[in-house]
């Protein structure tokens, strides 16, 4: 059992620093092209079989130290009745924007809705057979908000900040309705297999510190304490959040992941000793040749040396047109401090 990543989100030694990267699955892949070319997104992944083929095609190539459930955030939305769809990007058939939209929406048992992302855990981890940990995943509540206030991705979300200065009410009623889901969703995904989980809050940081606080911290504290009894390590990543990291230290996670704006070193002086980090080499550094790669990877990489509890990914998910050859100078560089003590890059 290849168990690094998970030691390293309890702050335990390891031999190296574990990798896994947001987003590992995906296009960049040409064998998910191709899988792709066979059958939409929304069937890929509430088929079981293709779902975890998915999830497999990463490790296939890279020895990376943990796996991740193949889905989306959006997903799971469709127990509160929302019907979407993804080109690539995900589409609302109907925004949800006023008090009624958001009392309709009433939380459902994820087993009955979205029973093919625990099928997928489970085919997964017999497939995987040890060889490493399964990542379940869940939207956080500020961030699935942004996304069905608006219908659809934006760059600023206006409509869902328009909501939350007019209507805070019912945003927070809507905050709460989405914390119920994704517990229970979460909770699903555990009890199916899943041995970590993360919690992507990809646009908290449009929010400042005391309206994320309010907005999308509580309602992520609330999942975190109803995952307690289950006992496995949660993650927090948090995007666009440089200014955030006090607070979101303060969610109840055993790992806050960081974006690639803040200097790893900085963050854990920030955080204290009591939570692991995760990241957060900038995804861009990956169109660099490969010699570049591995001085920005050995720089992060750096950042944490000595420190227990860093988990080495991207500081968001990986980009779509990334090449391979980077990916494979990512893992070398990683791998490299297994043996050699990671060298301060000079800038
Ligand atoms: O390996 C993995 O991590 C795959 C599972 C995964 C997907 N989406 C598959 C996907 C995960 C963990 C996500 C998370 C996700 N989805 C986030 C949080 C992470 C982040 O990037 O901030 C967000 C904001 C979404 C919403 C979403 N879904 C967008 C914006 C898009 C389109 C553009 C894009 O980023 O790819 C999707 C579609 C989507 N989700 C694809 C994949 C592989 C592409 C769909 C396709 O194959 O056409």
């Amino acid at each position: 059992m290849n168990d690094r990543f998970l030691r390293a989100c309890r702050r335990e030694p390891v031999d190296r620093t574990p990798l896994w990267i947001m987003r590992q699955a995906g296009r960049y892949l040409p064998e998910y092209r191709a899988l792709r070319q066979q059958v939409d997104f929304l069937t890929l992944c509430k088929t079981p079989e293709l779902a975890v083929e998915a999830s497999l095609q990463p490790l296939r190539r890279f020895p990376l130290d943990a796996s991740i459930i193949f889905s989306d955030i959006l997903l799971p939305l469709e127990a509160l009745g929302c019907q979407m769809t993804f080109n690539p990007g995900p589409k609302l058939a109907e925004p949800v924007r006023t008090r009624a939209q958001v009392e309709a929406l009433t939380p459902r048992p994820s087993a009955d809705v979205v029973p093919f992302v625990g099928d997928a855990i489970r085919l997964l981890r017999r497939e995987l057979d040890g060889r490493t940990p399964v990542i379940g995943f869940c939207g956080a509540p500020f961030t699935l908000a942004a996304y069905l206030v608006q219908g659809e991705g934006k760059e600023g979300f206006g409509a869902a900040k328009t909501l939350l200065y007019r209507e805070p009410a019912t945003l927070e009623r809507l905050l709460e309705t989405l914390a119920v889901q994704m517990t229970d969703y979460l909770r699903l995904q555990i009890d199916a297999g899943a041995q970590a989980v993360q919690i992507f809050d990809s646009w908290a940081g449009l929010l400042g510190v005391d309206e994320y606080e309010r907005f999308a911290l509580a309602p992520v504290r609330a999942i975190v304490s109803g995952l307690r009894d289950r006992n496995v390590p949660v993650i927090y990543f948090v995007n666009g959040g440089p200014h955030l990291i006090e607070s979101a230290a303060t969610a109840g996670s055993d790992v806050l992941g960081l974006c690639w704006r803040t200097p790893l070193d900085d963050a854990a002086r920030r955080v204290g000793p009591g939570l692991a980090l995760q990241g957060n080499l900038d995804p861009h550094v990956l169109f660099a040749e490969p010699d570049e790669v591995r001085r920005q990877a050995a720089r992060v990489l750096g950042r944490m040396h000595g420190r227990p509890g860093h988990i080495m990914n991207l500081g968001h998910g990986i980009l779509p047109d990334t090449p391979i050859a980077s990916v494979e100078a990512l893992v070398e560089a990683v791998h490299r401090t297994a043996t050699q003590p990671a060298v301060e890059a000079t800038a």
